[in-house]
C-alpha cells in the first residue's frame, strides 16, 4: 500500500464546499489586497494564541525577519538559536543584520538546550530564537528566566507549532504568547496550510505591533510615507479567507494527529531499533511531525520509499553545517546532539485523514525492515 507523507488532497476534498465558496468571494469581489479577511484572520489567531495582537504577513520567514529587523541589530549582534531547524529560523537573523549564533538541542525533545544557550551567552547577545520543534514547545519556563536574567529578547519561531501549549508557572501558555514575538508559516504542508506561502507574528507588545504592520507595508503606517524602508511582506486576502475556514478545524485537527501518534506508540513502542518521539511533561504536542530515531536510518528511509511509504529527514544537515555560513567558523563535532538527531531522525506519516491501514502500513514495513 502507497502511503503519501502528507495527504492534502484528501483535507481538501473534506472542506471542497466549504473553502470554495469562501476563496470566490474574494475572487469575486476582486479585492485580493489587505481585505477584511485579513483582519480577520489575525484577531482570530491572536485570541486562539492569548496575544493582543497578531501581524500577517507573507510568509513564516518574514514573520521571523520582521521582528528581527525591530530589533535593529548593529553588525556583530548575536542571535542564538538551534541549528537544528528549517533554514529560515538563521537565515532572517542573517538578513537582518545580525550574526547566528547555534545551540546545541535537547536530545530528547529535539529542542534548544536551556544549558547551551546558557554557554552561548556572549556581551553581544540580543536575543534567542526558540524554535517549537515538530510541533512542542521548547522550555519556555527555563528560556523566558535565561532570557529576563541576561536582558535579551526571546523569540519563538512556531511555525511548526501552531495551537501548541505548554504548561509554564502552573498555567497553560500557548505556542508565541511568551516571546516579544512568536512567529507562525502558513506554508501549505504546515497544520494551518494556505494555498501559497503566508505567515504571521504574534506579539503583547501594541507599540512592536505597530512597528511590525508599518515594516510589512514598506515601512509606512500611510501611503506614500515612509517613516523607514521596510518590505512588502503582506498576506493575501484570498489566503486569509482560505485560513480562516480551515481554522475552524484545526483543534479537531491536531487532536487527530494526537491520536494517531498516540497509536504509532502502540505499534512501534516494543522495536528496539526505533525511539519514540519524547512528549515533555505538561506540553501538548500538535505534531506537525512524528520524528523516530532509528537505527541504520538511511537504510531505514530507502526500504521505506522502496515500500512506497513516504517519508523525509527533517533535517539531514545541520545549519552550522551548511556552506553559506561557513565562515562562522562551526566544524562538524561543534554540536554533537544537533549531529546525532541529523544521522537518526525520520519523520513518518502523520495527517489527520491518515487511516488505521495507511498506518498499519507503515509500522508493518519499518517492522519487516528490522526482522
Ligand atoms: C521552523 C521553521 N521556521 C521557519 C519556517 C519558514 O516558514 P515559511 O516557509 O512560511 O517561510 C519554517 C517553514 O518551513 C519552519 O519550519
Amino acid at each position: 500500500m502507497n502511503v503519501p507523507l502528507l495527504d492534502l488532497v484528501a483535507q481538501h476534498s473534506a472542506i471542497a464546499d466549504e473553502i470554495i465558496p469562501a476563496a470566490m468571494a474574494v475572487i469575486e469581489r476582486q479585492g485580493f489586497i489587505m481585505g477584511p479577511e485579513v483582519a480577520r484572520l489575525e484577531a482570530a489567531i491572536a485570541a486562539l494564541s492569548h496575544v493582543g495582537h497578531a501581524v500577517a504577513c507573507a510568509s513564516g520567514t518574514d514573520a521571523l525577519l520582521l521582528p528581527l529587523r525591530a530589533l535593529e541589530l548593529e553588525p556583530g549582534d548575536e542571535v542564538i538559536c538551534p541549528a537544528f531547524t528549517f533554514f529560515a529560523t538563521a537565515g532572517a537573523v542573517h538578513n537582518a543584520g545580525g550574526t547566528p549564533v547555534f545551540a546545541d538541542i535537547d536530545p530528547a525533545t529535539f529542542n534548544l538546550s536551556p544549558e547551551a544557550v546558557e554557554t552561548a551567552l556572549t556581551p553581544r547577545t540580543r536575543a534567542i530564537i526558540a524554535v517549537h520543534l515538530y510541533g512542542q514547545m521548547a522550555d519556555m519556563e527555563r528560556l523566558k528566566a535565561l532570557a529576563d536574567r541576561h536582558g535579551v529578547v526571546l523569540i519563538e519561531d512556531a511555525a511548526q507549532a501552531i495551537g501548541a501549549r505548554r504548561m509554564v508557572g502552573g498555567t497553560w501558555r500557548m505556542a508565541g504568547e511568551i516571546g516579544l514575538a512568536g512567529t507562525l508559516s502558513f506554508f501549505p504542508s504546515k497544520n494551518l496550510g494556505g494555498w501559497g506561502d503566508g505567515g504571521m507574528i504574534l506579539t503583547q507588545d501594541a507599540a512592536l505591533a505597530q512597528r511590525l504592520a508599518r515594516l510589512r507595508l514598506h515601512g509606512g503606517a500611510k501611503q506614500y510615507h515612509h517613516d523607514e524602508v521596510g518590505y512588502n511582506s503582506r498576506l493575501d486576502t484570498l489566503q486569509a479567507a482560505i485560513l480562516l475556514v480551515k481554522l475552524r478545524y484545526l483543534a479537531g485537527w491536531s487532536a487527530a494527529r494526537r491520536g494517531r501518534a498516540a497509536r504509532y506508540g502502540d505499534l512501534l513502542g516494543t522495536l528496539p531499533a526505533v525511539r519514540l518521539p519524547a512528549i515533555d511533561p505538561g506540553a501538548e504536542h500538535i505534531f506537525h511531525q512524528y520524528t523516530i530515531r532509528a537505527e541504520r536510518r538511511d537504510d531505514l528511509v530507502a526500504h521505506l520509499r522502496d515500500r512506497g511509504i513516504g517519508c523525509a529527514v527533517y533535517y539531514p544537515v545541520g545549519l552550522h553545517l551548511q556552506p553559506c555560513f561557513a565562515d562562522l567558523g562551526y566544524r562538524l563535532g561543534a554540536l554533537p546532539e544537533t549531529e546525532r538527531a541529523m544521522a537518526e531522525v525520520v519523520s513518518l506519516p502523520i495527517f489527520p485523514e491518515l487511516s488505521d491501514s495507511q498506518q498499519d502500513a507503515v509500522a508493518g514495513a519499518i517492522r519487516e525492515f528490522y526482522q
